[in-house]
Parts: C-alpha cells; structure tokens; sequence
C-alpha cells in the first residue's frame, strides 16, 4: 500500500475539497460544504459515471422547516438539526448525544488498509485505491476517519467509519453506521432477503414509503430473518434493465439498515451494527472501527448487481485456497441417519457414498460427548471428545477407514475424504465443560439462561474461551484425516453480560475463525447456523461456502438459492439432494429436480441415506453426481444469470457462462404443468450474439447466440417438478 503524494489517480480525483470516486460505470461525488453546514460532507452523486458535478446540486432548503432537510449529507449526527436517522450518536461523559464533526484532512492510500479484527475486502495497489477523510468534532475532541475504498472493476465502493476519543473523559458510541448515503428525489423499491428457519433469502420488494423503515437483526447473529443485505432500486428496475445499488454488510453480528424518506423526498440508507446491541465505551485515545459496508452500482438492473458482488467476493473477500476450486460431491450423514451414527453406521454409508462416486463423506452430530454423551440435541455440546460407546477405537482409524475406500467409476484411484461437524460456540447444560466453567457461559447476572434447541451460548467474547475452542478444534483437527469441517451455529445469543458484548463476542469468534483457518488452511470449511442463519460476508471471509438451508425442498430451494444468489456467489452454496417425500415440506418431487436444483449450489452433495433409497433412485445416483462435477466449474467461477425468477414464474430458469464465455449451463425447470398451454420460449442472456454454441435440446445442433437470446429455447417439459439441464459449448 503506497500513499499517494498528489491529489489524484484515476479512480480518486480531488479538486480542493470536492471528492470523485470512479470506478469504470460508477462514479461517487461529495465536497465538503462552505455554505449550509461549513465543514460536513455533502453528497453530488451515486450512481453512472459522471466528469464533473451534477448540473445543478440540490437546491437550498426551499423554505422548508428544518435547516438541514435538503442536505445530502455523508456522515448525519445526531441532535443539531438533521431531524432524519443519524449515522452516529455519542453519548459523551456530560451526557450530551450531539456531534459537530467537521472536515479537517484526507489521505489517499493506493491499495486498503485491513481493518482491525474485523473480515474485510482487500485488493492489490492495481485493483483498489482508498480515500480516508478525517473528520473532527473540537466541542468533545473526537474524531471520526470515513474510509472509501474503491475497485474500480467491479463498480463497487467500500465504507467503513473509526471513531477515536481524544478527549480526557469516556465516551460511548451508542451508534455508528458504516454506510450512510442519501438519494435525491426519486420513487425507489428496496429489496430484502427475508425468512426463517429452512427459508432463509426469500426475495421480498416492496416501495420505500414516507418516513423510516428498515429491518436488521438483533439476535447476535446475521440470521434466518433478515440478510444484512438491501438493494434499492428504481421503481421501474427489473432482473436487467435499470438503476440499481446493493449494499452488503461484511459483518456476522446483529445488524439494522434504514430506509428513511424525509419530507423533502429524499431517501437516506443507513447499513451498520445494530445500536441497541452497542454501547460502546471508550476510554481516553480508544477507537472503534466500523465493519465495512459494501456498494455496488449496476446501471442495468439487479441481476448485475449480482454479479458484481459476485466477482467482488470471489476474488477480493474469500480467503480460502477453496474459493475458485470445484467442490467434491458429498454425503452428509444428518438426514439420512440423524443422531444414530457410530463406528458400524459410518462404515455402512461412506462405503455405500463411495459406490455411488460421492468423493467426501461427512460425519454431521453426534459423535462426541463421554460423560454425557450427544445422543440426541440433549447433551454433550462443549464436550469434544469422541463418544467411547460410539466410536470405541477412535474417531481416527473409522476416517482412515474412510480415506481407503475406493471411489467408484473414479478413473485415477480417488479414495474417499472424510469431513466432520462442529460446533464450537455452544455448550448444553449437561455437559462437562458446563459443569466446569459455568462463568465461560453467556448470561446477566441472575436473570435465567434461557435455552434454546437445549443450548446455551458460550461467551466468546472472552479470550479463555476463544483459547479452549481454538485448542479444542485443534485437536480434533490433528487427531484424524479431516479435509472439511461444517462449523454450526445453533441459536441466537441471549442474556448477553452488556450491549456491548454483543461486538466483542463477533469479535472473538473472527480472531477464532482467522486462528482456525490459518492454522488448517487445506480444510474446506463450511459455515452453518441452523441453515443459511450465518450467510453473510464476514462468514465468507474465512469460510468459502456455507450450508445454504435445513429447508431442502427443491421447490423452496430455488427460492431460497435464487435470493441468495442476489448478492452471494452460487460458489459459496452448499445445496443437497434429500429425501422425497422432503421431510419438512412433506411434498413429493423426483430425483432429477431435487438433483438439478442442488447442482446449482457450488457444493453438491447428498443428505440421505443410500440405502433406503428407491433401487431406481440409487442407480440414477452415479450418472448425477457425473453431470454435476462436470458442470460444478462453471457454476463456481461462472456468471449467473438469472432468466426467470420462481417469484413470477411457473419456468424458473438460470444460465450459467464461464469466465471465458466458452461453456455455459442453462438450468430450466417447470413447477406444474398446465393444460393446453404453450410453453414459452427462454430467451438466454450474456451469450456473444455473433458465437456459435453447440447444445443438446432433443438431439445436436449448433445455433448462434444471437438465436439464443432473441428467439430462445422452448422446451417440452413433462410433469410437474420437471427440469432440464442443457449445457452450451462456443465452437
Ligand atoms: C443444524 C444444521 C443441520 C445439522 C444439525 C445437527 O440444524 O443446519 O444441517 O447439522 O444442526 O444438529
């Protein structure tokens, strides 16, 4: 990282004390005022590339009532006027909660700075350029640095805030958004993930209304309810046409995002940790950072948007030496077989998984806990040791075991992997570490520890605790042939010691994660929360892929990885074939859908138990696990396009394109049939018009792309629940 001497370069431009960031279709405006409100930062612009400022900035207040209603301001305080959210609020030693930061300096950084403690995206001098401005507030002598950073490739501009105390007296910080953006006059949508439980990232849209609204999380982690994701967008934008802006929270904590419409028409989005879960104290020169908070800009509707994040998070967020690899097929044991595994269970279905050319075999719950063994969700959580009854020689020689099998139909002696569940944060009350350290426990004084799932949370907020989980995993790590670990996560934190132990736990568990993956980096590591509770950047930054759902129907699976797939990677999916009937939905699909729909998550496997699978199913089992690693390359480095959503239609369908553009996958899928009704034409997207593309739709032919994506593929779909999977090659 050099810092720049001269006021410009390419993608950061200064003139005095106006500030242009660039990317190649993006261009972020804002100047420090000398009129309204001398010294605070004003935003120009947000949005398609521009050379100079708007023709005309926002006119003065207009005769309005408030002094500041008008004003596009990029760091908002509290209690001087701006009567719209603020992005920051202090409560000082003398109980004031107001703030008067001021322009005072700025640097320019080639390259980013990482973050202290906290996941971060990070680039080359090449791919990003940072502009930091200094702010300073001379009434409580504090001072607030906002970082830019932006990658000029992938459109996207990145913002985190550092509060510093410089004063003599402790502070609090009681809320620090690391985004704060205000929009002109416009009608815009915002598009959430929303959820539950097994659907988690419904896609929900809806019109940014008079006044404030927003949604966040306040249960210590990302979660099933919201994503710390929003979109707005143009009232008219669509899959590929229009503005559209997304912004991502690289943070696993709990979170709040606010969409506020002032009387004035304008929108202000706020995107940070949530302030009920703050309160952060800060002695004399103490600081607090920010997570940051990721903007992308797409001129041509949220589909690429996507892909911008996409591309982002694959090269300049994922850590893991994983990140571009094709994913081995795997079995994982939860849902065919549950709590019931030991050493004879193990060996029964890695050697049925190798038969069928499944390459990793995953041993999920259940397998640890002496004293008080985890033989249902009971007991034994916090007590890694492995289950003498279970297991009695060892986990060790049941994977070497594992690690011999042959994997069928492999032409290059490939033998099976063996990969384990954990799950390090939580500890059940009948456990001996409870019975131990019932201190290491997150609770408030005497208020009960509430269970949820039978667990309690440990505090990993405290460095004791990230020492026994770090030294815990270890150990488990070195004792047996592990290639994957799946870190779960299985409830929310509660009866937290203070607000601010909230940030401290999230802290915690990175320095936790970043001693884990660094210490085993030849690990595929996959994150969990009971599903895709924990699908969020900061996960991603040491974790390359995350359990997507416990929901595995395949019907809300394509929902549920579509709306994921708005601003995460397809790479980083962990999708499955389960059972049919589905044992939540108890509805009934073939194989081949519930098989396509998982072969589009970057990490196909399987969730049941070989078995007890219908004989027709099982063999049809090779032959998909065959097409999926053939395509899974595409689907990890590839673009997404997204040709019908399952919201508005009965087709819902996906084209996959290599990075090359030489190869690509369509995905078309038919949820009911219908009587006497035409089926449409699907007209593919991001193809070369004038390529040539070989495809298979009822026999060979080789048809340019100009065909493909005006006229389009129809297809002759049978039943409900049908699909096809048609992969395009460029000649
Ligand atoms: C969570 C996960 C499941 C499984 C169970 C085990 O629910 O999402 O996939 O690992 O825990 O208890």
């Amino acid at each position: 990282m050099t810092i720049i001497t001269s006021q410009s370069s390419p993608a950061i431009v200064v003139d005095g004390t106006s500030f242009a960031l660039n990317g190649n279709n993006v261009s972020y405006r804002f100047h420090v005022d000398t009129d309204n409100a001398a010294g605070d930062l004003i935003l120009d612009h947000f949005g398609g590339p521009l050379t100079e400022d708007p023709v005309a900035r926002i006119a003065r207040n207009g005769g309005g009532w408030s002094t500041q209603a008008h004003l596009r301001r990029e760091f908002p305080d509290l209690g001087r006027g701006d009567f719209r959210a603020p992005a920051v609020h202090i409560k000082h030693a003398k109980g004031f909660a107001i703030c008067d930061f001021k322009y005072q300096s700025h640097t320019i950084v080639k390259g980013k700075p990482d973050l202290p403690n906290l996941p971060s995206t990070f680039g080359s001098d090449d791919e990003v350029s940072t502009l930091i401005v200094h702010l300073w507030d001379s009434c409580s002598s504090v001072a607030a640095d906002l970082s830019y950073s932006i990658f000029p490739e992938h459109d996207a501009i990145v913002r985190s805030v550092s509060i510093t105390n410089k004063g003599s007296e402790a502070i609090s910080v009681e809320k620090l958004a690391s985004l704060s953006v205000d929009f002109p006059h416009d009608d815009y949508d915002m598009l959430q993930l929303r959820g539950e439980w097994a659907r988690e990232c419904t896609r929900g849209r809806r019109s940014v209304d008079y006044g404030l609204q927003g949604f966040g999380s306040s249960a210590g982690f990302s979660s099933h309810y919201h994503n710390p994701f929003l979109s707005l967008v143009s009232s008219s934008t669509t899959e590929s046409h229009g503005d559209a802006w997304g912004f991502s929270l690289v943070y696993t904590g709990s979170f709040n995002i606010e969409v506020e419409q002032s009387p004035q028409g304008l929108t202000r989005v706020l995107v940070g940790m949530n302030p009920s879960q703050l309160s952060c104290p800060l002695g004399p020169g103490e600081s607090l950072t920010s997570p940051e908070c990721v903007s992308v800009f797409s001129s041509s509707g949220v589909g690429n948007m996507s892909r911008k994040f996409h591309k982002l998070y694959r090269r300049n967020l994922i850590k893991s030496k994983f990140v571009n690899e094709p994913r081995p097929a795997l079995l994982n044991s939860w849902e065919g077989v549950y709590f019931d595994v030991n050493e004879a269970t193990i060996d029964r279905l890695a050697q049925a998984s190798a038969n069928l050319g499944v390459k990793l075999f995953v041993l999920d719950d259940g397998w640890f806990g002496d004293k008080h063994p985890r033989i249902n969700d009971k007991a034994g959580l916090g007590d890694w040791v492995v289950n003498p009854k279970r297991f009695p020689n060892s986990l060790k020689p049941v994977a070497e075991n594992v690690c011999k099998l042959k994997v069928a139909g492999s032409t290059d002696d490939t033998r099976l992997k063996f990969g384990l569940w954990i799950e390090p944060e939580m500890v059940n009350a009948r456990s001996e570490l409870y019975e131990q350290h019932p201190d290491w426990i997150l609770h408030a004084g005497d208020y009960p520890r509430s269970e949820t799932r039978q667990q309690l949370v440990l505090n990993v907020a405290l460095p004791e605790v990230q020492e026994f989980i770090i030294a815990a995993v270890t150990r488990i790590l070195e004792d047996a042939p592990i290639s994957y670990v799946k870190w779960d996560h299985n409830r929310g934190t509660h009866e937290s010691p203070s607000p601010a132990n909230h940030h401290a736990y999230i802290l915690g568990i990175y320095r936790v994660f970043d001693v884990l993956t660094s210490r085993f980096p030849d690990i595929l590591w996959e994150g969990c929360a009971s599903g895709g509770g924990r699908f969020d950047p900061g996960i991603l930054q040491y974790f390359p892929q995350v359990w997507t759902s416990d929901g595995t129907d395949p019907l809300d699976r394509i929902s549920i990885q579509f709306g994921t797939s708005l601003v995460y990677p397809p790479s980083t999916m962990g999708a499955h074939i389960s059972v049919s009937p589905n044992e939540i939905t108890g509805r009934s699909t073939p194989l081949q859908f519930r098989a396509h729909v998982a072969m589009m998550g970057g990490s196909f496997g399987l969730e049941l138990d070989p078995d007890v699978m219908p004989e027709d199913d099982r063999a049809q089992i090779p032959g998909l696990i065959a097409l999926a690693e053939k395509i899974n390359p595409i689907v990890i480095r590839g673009d997404m396009w997204r040709l019908n959503l399952p919201e508005t239609s009965n087709y819902p369908s996906a084209l996959f394109i290599s990075e090359d553009g030489n190869q690509a996958v369509l995905f078309a899928f038919q949820i009911r049939t219908t009587n006497v009704h035409n089926y449409p034409f699907l007209r593919l997207q991001g193809l070369d018009p004038s390529a040539k593309y070989k495809l298979d739709v009822d026999g060979e032919r080789i048809v340019s792309g100009a065909t493909l994506m005006n006229g389009g593929i129809q297809f002759r779909f049978g039943s409900d629940y049908d699909s096809k999977v048609v992969l395009l090659e460029k000649v």
